[in-house]
């Protein structure tokens, strides 16, 4: 478990071999999310996942919206053809929501968390699986229109988009900072 946790990386799409998991694969994958903690069980997580032809009508999707909604100075050439062409290399793309739940009593901010839990959970287990996940988030997730084209309500929200593919190598274990930077013991 510590070294399967330990050795998970983000590797992009960039990396992948744009081989195609299973879809009954991926469903695990959906299942050991939903394992995660949540206050109040309310199950706050929304999966939309992409897959075969449908991936190129997100990346149409992102294109376009990428064009529309970045200002002037920040807009990069490149980056609408990124969006398309990670379509091509992942073998699916999973839109991360989050539903709020009915329990008024829960912050949202707990709601979000949960989701979070389910996305490290889902990660980890494609990692036990040697696939590789990427979690974008950024302008377009949060952007009004990109929740309304999911069709969520206004206290749902889009926490990113999760690329998950087969790398074509592992990636290197990454250093983190020496835990006594982000520890205070009490004793
Ligand atoms: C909530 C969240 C949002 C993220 N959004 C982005 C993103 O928009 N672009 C990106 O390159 N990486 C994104 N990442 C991935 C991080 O860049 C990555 O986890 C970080 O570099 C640490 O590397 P590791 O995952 O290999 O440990 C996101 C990660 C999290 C948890």
């Amino acid at each position: 478990m510590r070294a399967l946790i330990r050795s998970r990386r983000t590797i992009y799409p960039n990396q992948y071999t744009g081989e195609i998991i299973p879809d009954e694969q991926i469903r695990e994958l959906l299942i050991d999310a939903t394992y995660a903690p949540n206050h109040g069980r309310t199950e706050p997580w929304y999966f939309f996942v992409f897959s075969g032809e449908a991936r190129a009508e997100l990346g149409e999707f992102l294109a376009t919206t990428y064009t529309e909604i970045t200002p002037e100075d920040k807009f990069k050439k490149h980056k609408p053809e990124e969006y398309r062409q990670r379509m091509t290399l992942a073998s699916h793309i999973i839109v991360l929501a989050m539903k709020r739940g009915d329990n008024p009593r829960i912050p949202e901010i707990e709601e979000v968390e949960a989701v979070a839990c389910a996305v490290q959970n889902l990660q980890l287990s494609a990692h036990a699986n040697s696939w590789a996940t990427y979690w974008s988030s950024g302008a377009i997730a949060y952007h009004e229109k990109t929740k309304e084209a999911f069709g969520l309500r206004e206290q749902d929200k889009i926490l990113g988009f999760l690329y998950v593919g087969v790398p074509k190598e592992a990636a290197p274990v990454q250093s983190r900072a020496p835990i006594e930077t982000k520890v205070d013991w009490k004793k």
